[in-house]
């Protein structure tokens, strides 16, 4: 089948990987294949650390169960070795005793829904990453959290696309031409483009193309060097988040549009959040504060829609990283067995609709 994959963020890219590998004849049109905010985003798979429940925790528990085999079949397309860790790789820090009382009584759900959960006293976090500042009340690991390098992730898949022979054409999509449930084209600057099933993975642009309230989140995340850390630390200052050879502070969440700017009062946020939390980050070196674009949602859930050519894949917020395998499965499955996944229905728009 020939797929059109308008969108070259995680999400567009990992299922024209999983189509591709599939036999299908993909191609992806993207508008500037360094723009989507997959490339500055940390990395961190991390639902329970972002005390996700309901239908966004089991879809996160969906995409975490594939994220080994994602990041091996990634590696052996791609020829890049990646930064991962599968496992326990977040240290979440309860700051404050309320703060401690809410993750507690999650971290109780959590473990009734049968998972397990290591509670550490402020001495034994202590002990687990000897760098944490003052004013630790006690901390958790959820052993499924993994840690990945999404810039390098990025790097992996555009090697992929090129060693699968997906084409990646760079044309700003403004129109998609849709009729009823079907799209008949979509309309570029340079040309209009057809195929037989398009997947549109527009991220936080997804409102210039379909009707759905999907709106940019800013965030801007630090890099630095220099201080050794062990696993992610998660708190709700800052999460400092350990790659190979560097680090990342993570991150603001503005509510400032399409702002491109890296400013002051952000690098502010960034830089005292994580010298409360690990104050020995004070002598690290700030190589970059970089922003990208969390495409939100009015309820924080992504949003994906199947017409009957067509899937709309956006509104992955804070966790695009971590939901692209289940995401990109979820077409995958369509195509190759017209299973069509409930979260289809779950996350569909049209609970947006006006009544
Ligand atoms: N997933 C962390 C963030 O979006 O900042």
């Amino acid at each position: 089948m020939k797929v059109l994959v308008i969108g070259s963020g995680i999400v567009g890219l990992s299922t024209a990987l999983e189509l591709a590998l599939a036999g299908h004849s993909v191609r992806v049109i993207t508008r500037n294949y360094e723009e989507g905010s997959s490339w500055v985003a940390g990395g961190m798979l991390a639902p329970f650390s972002e005390m996700l429940m309901g239908d966004l925790l089991d879809f996160s528990l969906l995409s975490l169960d594939l994220y080994d085999d994602y990041v091996k079949r990634l590696e052996e397309v791609s020829r890049v070795s990646l930064f991962y860790e599968g496992s326990s790789a977040i240290l979440r820090l309860a700051l404050t005793p309320e703060e401690r009382e809410s993750l507690e009584e999650y971290a109780r759900k959590v473990e009734e829904k049968g998972f397990s959960v290591v509670r550490l006293t402020e001495a034994e976090a202590r002990e687990a990453e000897p760098h944490l500042g003052k004013g630790v009340e006690g901390a958790y690991i959820f052993e499924q959290e993994g840690n990945v390098d999404a810039e390098r992730l990025m790097d992996a898949l555009l090697f992929a696309m090129e060693n699968l022979k997906v084409k990646i054409e760079v044309d700003d999509i403004y129109k998609v031409s849709l009729k009823d449930r079907a799209v008949g084209a979509v309309v570029g600057y340079k040309k209009e483009y057809h195929a037989d099933f398009y997947v549109l993975a527009p991220g936080a642009w997804a409102r210039s193309l379909m009707d759905v309230p999907v709106y940019p989140n800013k965030g801007q995340i630090l890099r630095a060097k220099g201080v050794e850390i062990s696993r992610v630390i998660f708190s709700g200052r800052a999460y400092i988040i350990p790659k190979d050879g560097y680090l990342l502070v993570g991150a603001t969440s503005e509510d400032a549009g399409f702002d491109t700017r890296v400013t002051l009062e952000g690098a502010r946020t960034l830089t005292s959040g994580a010298l409360d939390v690990v104050p020995a980050l004070a002598d690290a070196e700030l190589v970059s504060i970089r922003t990208g674009f969390r495409p939100a949602t009015p309820d924080e859930k992504p949003v994906f829609d199947l017409g009957d050519n067509y899937a709309l894949l956006t509104g992955h917020y804070r966790n695009g990283i971590l939901w692209a395998p289940a995401t990109a499965k979820m077409v995958l499955d369509y195509l190759e067995t017209s299973e069509v996944s409930p979260y289809f229905r779950v996350f569909s728009p049209s609970r947006f609709a006006s009544e």
